[in-house]
């Protein structure tokens, strides 16, 4: 039998999140991200899952688009990054994609195109800068850069910037941003986009046209500390990741564990060694003392992190044997909580996820464990 390193995943939760999101924002249309693998989850099995309780896609690159629809995912598809080169913007048509302009430099990849072929009316989205500096237009260039691009700026033309700080409740940094850019483009008649995850739960004044989900989706919560007071969110898990106790042994006070022999028995203590470790994506910096469950027992990671394999402390359980099964996040332990002990976010854990890892998915309709 094979190692058994499974991430399951449960794609009845990630519809049970969609749904819930979209219960913040009942007159938006849903833009659903399935970047970066949908986040480490597995890209065309979570579109094939989620396309009827969405309006389009969204990935950071045309790469991913092409994927999807050599999958045979037909829903309209917006590359957040836009094109990269020229000649990416040729498959618009043909391929369905919607592009996120940013700068002038695509504007100059559109125009190559548009002047050979049909218009690309309907399928450009533009961001702007509204604070979190890293990509977008300026604020202050909106009304000359409807005046210059009519062709570009139709009916069909959404309008979008990006959050730095929604996922920080009551967030001043994020009123702002929202203010900013309400102010220039709420009365200019084009759609608006606004949210992400964070966003859509707790900035009311972000839920406009498009809202833009990711994270909770994948069932983890998009706020760095907790969520805003007045919201009762609840994610269902959505990748549970599992390993088993590939070896077992007690070791005696004072002896170390692992590469470094960083950690050193504070009493006689059992050691289970777990098949997972940084090569599948565990992350090589988590620290001793990073939770997991075994048995229905929460346990501590002792030592470093090896490529391979990872040891925990299991002195404490009882009946514990080779071949039993370790949650490194799940059901019963929160992605969130175990990306607090390691200084990273939920994001991070799930699109490091390598592909080594084998992906099983689980909904009610029937388990479905084709390969990708
Ligand atoms: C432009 C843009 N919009 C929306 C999202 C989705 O964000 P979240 O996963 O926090 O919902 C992302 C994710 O990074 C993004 O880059």
């Amino acid at each position: 039998m094979s190692r058994q390193t499974i991430a399951t995943i449960n794609l009845d939760a990630v519809t049970s999140n969609l749904i819930a999101l979209q219960g913040y924002a009942k007159q938006s249309k849903t833009v659903a991200v399935i970047k970066a693998n949908a986040y480490g989850n597995g890209a065309v099995k979570i579109a094939q899952h989620i396309q009827a309780h969405c309006d389009m896609f969204a990935v950071a690159i045309l790469q991913e688009a092409l994927e999807l629809r050599a999958s045979g995912i037909t829903l309209p598809i917006l590359v957040l990054q836009g094109p990269h080169e020229s000649p990416e913007v040729a498959h618009t048509l043909e391929q369905n994609l919607h592009w996120m302009i940013h700068n002038h430099t695509q504007l100059g990849f559109l125009d190559a195109l548009s002047s050979t072929e049909a218009s690309l009316d309907g399928r450009l989205w533009f961001k702007f800068d509204s604070g979190m500096h890293r990509l977008g237009f300026a604020l202050d260039s909106f009304a000359k850069l409807v005046d210059d691009y009519p062709q570009y700026f139709t009916p069909n033309t959404v309008i979008a910037t990006h959050l730095a700080c929604a996922d920080e409740a009551n967030s001043e940094h994020a009123q702002s941003q929202i203010d900013a850019f309400l102010k220039c483009a709420q009365t200019s008649g084009f759609a608006l986009s606004i949210a992400n995850s964070a966003g859509t739960i707790a900035h009311k004044d972000a839920r406009q046209d498009f809202n833009r989900i990711g994270i909770a989706m994948y069932g983890s919560s998009p706020f760095s500390v907790q969520a805003p007071a007045n919201q009762a969110l609840v994610l269902k898990p959505v990748m549970h990741l599992q390993a088993k106790i590939i070896a077992l042994r007690t070791i005696p006070k004072g002896d170390t564990v692992g590469y470094g022999a960083t950690w050193k028995a504070p009493r006689q203590s059992t050691i289970a060694t777990v098949a997972i470790g940084y090569a599948d994506g565990y992350p090589r910096h988590a620290p001793t003392g990073t939770p997991a469950m075994c048995n229905g027992h929460r346990i501590a990671l002792v030592g470093r992190v090896s490529m391979d394999m990872i040891t925990f402390d299991v002195t404490d359980l009882q009946n514990v044997e080779v071949g039993d099964n370790v949650e490194l996040w799940g059901d019963t332990l929160s992605i969130n909580d175990v990306a607090e002990h390691i200084g990273t976010i939920g994001y991070e854990l799930m699109t490091r996820l390598s592909s080594r890892v084998k992906r099983r998915y689980f909904c009610a309709a029937g388990n479905d464990n084709s390969p990708l």
